[in-house]
């Protein structure tokens, strides 16, 4: 814990406040999953709904965070433990001021997760599970990263070479082989407009 540091809570304007004038509740939703689960694309697709339903969102991903924020982090078991303890402190900033963040990162052990958790708190965290089975990811590879794990190429690749603990206690569980990306956006927009909307 750091020394000599006192936040003066006199001087913050409260949540409150912020949420009224956006006119909505802010929260984080962690997408967890594979590489290739589809985090990313269902981060996007659901902005772009709340963007169409007057909601301010911030999607958090790894293209954006760990070329930017993390870009001296790497794979080892550290790194990705404060990967995800920066992204939890920056989507706990977001949901304090009403903004709804969209984190899509693999966060790969359930310690992770309850990290990321307790950072945000219980109330603003609502997990989202993205089950795409490993064969489905590995036959989509996008960006080539399986079959270079398969090869050794590269290593501690989650799935191949480094674990990746399903979580027991998701707020939702999609597989995207059973929905369309517009399917699983309503079922995930369903699940999680309540905690948004602004109550009456
Ligand atoms: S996390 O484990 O720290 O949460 P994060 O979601 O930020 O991972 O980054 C995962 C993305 O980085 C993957 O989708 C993939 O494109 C790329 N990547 C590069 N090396 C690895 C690796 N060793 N393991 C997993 N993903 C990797």
């Amino acid at each position: 814990m750091p020394t000599n540091i006192f936040p003066d809570r006199d001087k913050f304007l409260e949540r409150p406040a912020k949420e009224a004038l956006l006119k909505q509740k802010g929260l984080v939703i962690w997408f967890t999953g594979l590489s290739a689960s589809g985090k990313s694309t269902l981060a996007f697709a659901l902005e772009r709904k709340l963007y169409s339903e007057g909601f301010l969102t911030q999607v958090l991903d790894g293209d954006k965070i760990r070329n930017g924020l993390n870009n001296n982090l790497g794979f080892t078991a550290d790194d990705r433990n404060e990967n995800i303890r920066r992204i939890a402190e920056v989507g706990r900033l977001f949901s304090d001021c009403g903004v709804v963040a969209l984190s899509a990162f693999i966060s790969p052990t359930q310690a992770i997760r309850r990290m990321a958790r307790s950072i945000i708190g219980e109330a603003n965290f609502f997990e989202i599970f993205v089950s795409t089975p490993l064969s489905i990811c590995e036959e989509r590879d996008p960006k080539g990263l399986y079959k270079k794990a398969r090869q050794g190429v590269i290593q501690n690749f989650t799935g191949i070479s480094a674990p990746y603990e399903a979580p027991q206690n998701a707020s939702l569980v999609v597989d995207t082989t059973q929905y369309t990306v517009e399917e699983a956006t309503q079922k995930i927009y369903t699940a999680v407009i309540k905690k948004i909307r602004a109550s009456e």
